[in-house]
C-alpha cells in the first residue's frame, strides 16, 4: 500500500460500538477480568493495555502508523520531541560511551549532548554537515556508540548524506539516530537509506496546525525494546489525546507536505531573486551547496526557507513590523506561516563561535511556509522586504 493509503487506514481496532473515527480513550488505567489476567499482562505472556504510562490504544495507533509511513520495525511516542530525542539517547548510550554529532543542531539538542550527557560521562564530538566521508570517519573513535544527526538542521537547512554515514555503519557499529522531523516520512525515510533509528518532534509536521506537543523514536526493534523499558520506568509519556489529535492529523500529512513543499519552493525562488535579499537558502533551490544531495535524498526540499537580510536585528525588526500575514513564533511546521530570528530567540543560548559555526547571524530570518495561498504570501514578504530595506535606509541617512 502507498502511504497516503497506510495513514488514512491503519486504525485501532473497532470498539462494540462499531465507530467510524477513533474513540478517545481518556484513561489512565485499565482493568483486568480476573487476577489471572493481570498477572499474565505483567509477566507479558498475555499482550494488552494496563497503564497509560506503558502504552494506550490512541498512542499504540499513532506509532503503528509512524512505523507504517517510516517502514519502521517498531516505535515508542513521547510527550514532546525533545523527550523523544534524550530516551533515544539516554536508553542506549551509558558512562564512557561517545557520541558524534551533526554540529547543525537544534538548539535543546545540543544542550542535551553538552550540558546533560556529559554530566554522565558520555563525551561527544562534532562534525559539520557537510564534512566528508574522511572527515566523519575521522571523529569515530573505538568507544563511538551513536552517530547523531539532524537533515536538514534547523535553522541553517544543512544536509547530511544518510547513505555515506550508513556504510560507516556498517565498517565500526554504531547507532545512527537521525532526526527527521524537518522532512517528514512523507520526504524522506532514513531507515531505508540505513539509519536505525528515526526520531520526531510530532509538534511540528505531524501535527501540522500548531495544537499539542509531541515526540517519537522508530527503528529497530531490539533498540526501541530498550527504550521502551527506558521510558516505561522514567515516565516520557504521550498523552492519550494528544496522540488522538496527531494519529487524525497523520491522515493528511501526505497532503499537506504536498502543498507546503510547493508554497516553499515558490517563495524561495521569489526571495531568491529579490536584489533586496542577500541570501535566500532552500534545499530544492539550485543555488543550495547541497543541491545535488537534496535531490538524492529527499522527494521534495521541505517547508523551511531561511532567509539572510542585510542591517542587523533593526532591519529584522522593521521587517517583522511590515509582513501582514506570517506569525512571529518560534514554532515551525504549522499551516499558518511563522517567521523566526534565530539569533535572539531559538538559538540565542548559543555562544557566539558556535552561532558563527552554524551560520547564524543577526540578520537571519527562518520561514516555516505554511499553506496559504501562495500569491499573497509573495506578495506580502515582498513589501516587507522593501519596505524594511527603506526603513533601514532612512536609519542610515
Ligand atoms: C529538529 C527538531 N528536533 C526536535 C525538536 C524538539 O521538539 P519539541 O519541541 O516537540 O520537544 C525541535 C523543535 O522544537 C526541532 O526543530
Amino acid at each position: 500500500m502507498k502511504k497516503q493509503t497506510k495513514a488514512i487506514r491503519t486504525q485501532a481496532r473497532q470498539s462494540q460500538n462499531r465507530e467510524h473515527s477513533v474513540p478517545l480513550y481518556l484513561t489512565s488505567s485499565f482493568t483486568f477480568e480476573s487476577a489471572e489476567q493481570g498477572k499474565a499482562l505483567f509477566e507479558e505472556t498475555e499482550e494488552g493495555n494496563i497503564y497509560s504510562r506503558f502504552s494506550n490504544p490512541n498512542v499504540t495507533e499513532f506509532v503503528d502508523k509512524v512505523c507504517m509511513l517510516e517502514n519502521a520495525e517498531e516505535g515508542i511516542a513521547t510527550g514532546t520531541g525533545m523527550a523523544a530525542v534524550f530516551a533515544s539517547m539516554a536508553a542506549l548510550l551509558k558512562s564512557g560511551d561517545h557520541i558524534v554529532a551533526c554540529r547543525a543542531l537544534f538548539g535543546s539538542a545540543h544542550q542535551v549532548i553538552t550540558q546533560i550527557l556529559s554530566k554522565w560521562g558520555i563525551t561527544h564530538t562534532y562534525v559539520d554537515a557537510s564534512a566528508t566521508e574522511a572527515e566523519w570517519e575521522a571523529a569515530i573513535q573505538p568507544i563511538t556508540r551513536m552517530v547523531y544527526l539532524e537533515t536538514p538542521s534547523n535553522p541553517g537547512l544543512e544536509l547530511v548524506d544518510l547513505t555515506m554515514l550508513a556504510r560507516l555503519k556498517v565498517k565500526y557499529g554504531f547507532i545512527l539516530n537521525v532526526d527527521n522531523c524537518f522532512a517528514t516520512p512523507i520526504l524522506q525515510t532514513p531507515i531505508d537509506l540505513g539509519a536505525d533509528l528515526s526520531v520526531h518532534s510530532a509538534t511540528k509536521y505531524m501535527d501540522g496546525q500548531g495544537r499539542v506537543l509531541g515526540g517519537i523514536v522508530v527503528g529497530r526493534a531490539d533498540l526501541i525494546q530498550q527504550i521502551r523499558f527506558f521510558a516505561r520506568h522514567t515516565g516520557p509519556s504521550l498523552s492519550p489525546f494528544n496522540a488522538w489529535v496527531l494519529s487524525k492529523s497523520l491522515e493528511t500529512l501526505d497532503l499537506r507536505m504536498e502543498r507546503h513543499c510547493r508554497n516553499a519552493l515558490q517563495l524561495a525562488e521569489a526571495l531568491d531573486a529579490h536584489t533586496d535579499v542577500e541570501r535566500a537558502l532552500y534545499p530544492f533551490l539550485p543555488s543550495h551547496p547541497q543541491y545535488e544531495l537534496a535531490k538524492r535524498q529527499m522527494s521534495a526540499g521541505g517547508a523551511i526557507v531561511t532567509i539572510e537580510l542585510a542591517g542587523g536585528f533593526e532591519r529584522v525588526k522593521a521587517f517583522f513590523d511590515a509582513l501582514t500575514i506570517p506569525s512571529l513564533s518560534s514554532n515551525l511546521g504549522d499551516s499558518r506561516t511563522i517567521v523566526t530570528n534565530p539569533n535572539t530567540t531559538t538559538h540565542a543560548k548559543l555562544k557566539p563561535d558556535e552561532k558563527a559555526a552554524l551560520g547564524i547571524t543577526p540578520g537571519l530570518i527562518r520561514i516555516s511556509v505554511g499553506l496559504e495561498a501562495i500569491e499573497d504570501l509573495i506578495a506580502d514578504f515582498t513589501q516587507a522586504v522593501e519596505k524594511s530595506a527603506e526603513v533601514v535606509k532612512e536609519q542610515v541617512a
